[in-house]
């Protein structure tokens, strides 16, 4: 039984590491005139209003995209992302795209997308989304085994976005297995893994056990916009990603330091890069 909706959450602070660090990817991948392939292995709904319930309920987007909206300035490594998020709203903030909407804003004609989901009606909503894009299959199933399948691409040339909800407390672990299986079919992918910053035991490991996965070289970026709260509460959030670009931990040094103060909700914001390569 899957009870977490993304249209609560759409456009919080997670929403923009993850979305600004995958459009820095697929920007990367597009300097080669070389098609790429992407898998959302947890697709959502794909895109979100900010003015209905869901979202008016939480007012998580207001902490998140919806101050940097509100800046005079965004950071100059942020201008790709912002403009796909602005492609969505030609006059005020109403709406949120989700990475399969962001992804295939971003994709060309010969790029290919494939949309994994579990849920129903996030599911039809991205049939209906998509339904006129050649470019783009949406998949009903388990995005941690079904991703196994549609690796390597036939362009050996491939973005992987792992994001479940990690309701489950054994979400943890599913990531870890998946992975592993995935670098063993296509090792020269990348794979970006979303994951929360949250008191829990579980979630403190998770970046341990990612940092020891049977990779050449990966970066863990993690940004928190405050103190660790007392209970559960989401604090911040964290990227892994295995075989990042080359530019990109240059590009997140130089804008995380304005990012952190954009999205600061108390003196505890703060942010990290970790990078390996062998
Ligand atoms: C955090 S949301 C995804 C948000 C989306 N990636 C984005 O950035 O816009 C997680 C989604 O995974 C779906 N889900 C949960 N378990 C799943 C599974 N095993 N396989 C595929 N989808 C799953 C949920 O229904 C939910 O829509």
């Amino acid at each position: 039984m899957l009870s977490y909706r993304h249209g609560f959450h759409a456009g919080n602070h997670g929403d923009v590491l993850k979305h600004w660090v995958l459009v820095l990817c697929l920007e990367y991948l597009k300097q080669k005139d070389k098609p790429f392939f992407y898998i959302d292995t947890h697709s959502g709904s794909g895109l979100y209003s900010l003015t209905d319930p869901y979202a008016r309920k939480t007012g998580e987007a207001t902490e998140g995209i919806g101050k940097l909206w509100q800046a005079a300035k965004w950071p100059a490594a942020m201008a790709a992302y912002r403009e796909v998020i602005a492609s969505f709203n030609p006059h005020k903030l109403v709406r949120y795209p989700g990475s399969p909407a962001i992804a295939a804003a971003l994709s060309r004609e010969d790029d290919r997308l494939r949309l994994i989901e579990m849920h129903s009606s996030d599911l039809s909503a991205l049939q209906k989304q998509f339904a006129r894009d050649r470019r783009v299959k949406v998949l009903e199933g388990d995005g941690f085994v079904d991703v196994k399948g549609l690796l390597p691409p036939a362009t050996r040339r491939g973005v992987v976005l792992m994001d479940p909800s990690y309701e489950i407390k054994s979400d943890y672990g599913k990531v870890i297995k998946s992975i592993n299986e995935c670098v063993k079919r296509f090792a020269t992918g990348q794979y970006l893994i979303w994951y929360p910053l949250i008191n829990s035991v579980a979630a403190q490991r998770f970046s341990e056990q990612l940092q020891k996965l049977p990779c050449a070289s990966w970066l863990d970026v993690q940004l928190a916009v405050r103190c660790p709260p007392q209970g559960h509460g989401m604090y911040g959030s964290g990227l892994f990603v295995v075989n990042p670009p080359w530019t990109l931990k240059q590009q997140l040094e130089e804008t995380l330091p304005e990012l952190t103060q954009l999205l600061a909700q108390d003196d505890g914001a703060q942010w990290s890069v970790q990078q390996h390569s062998e």
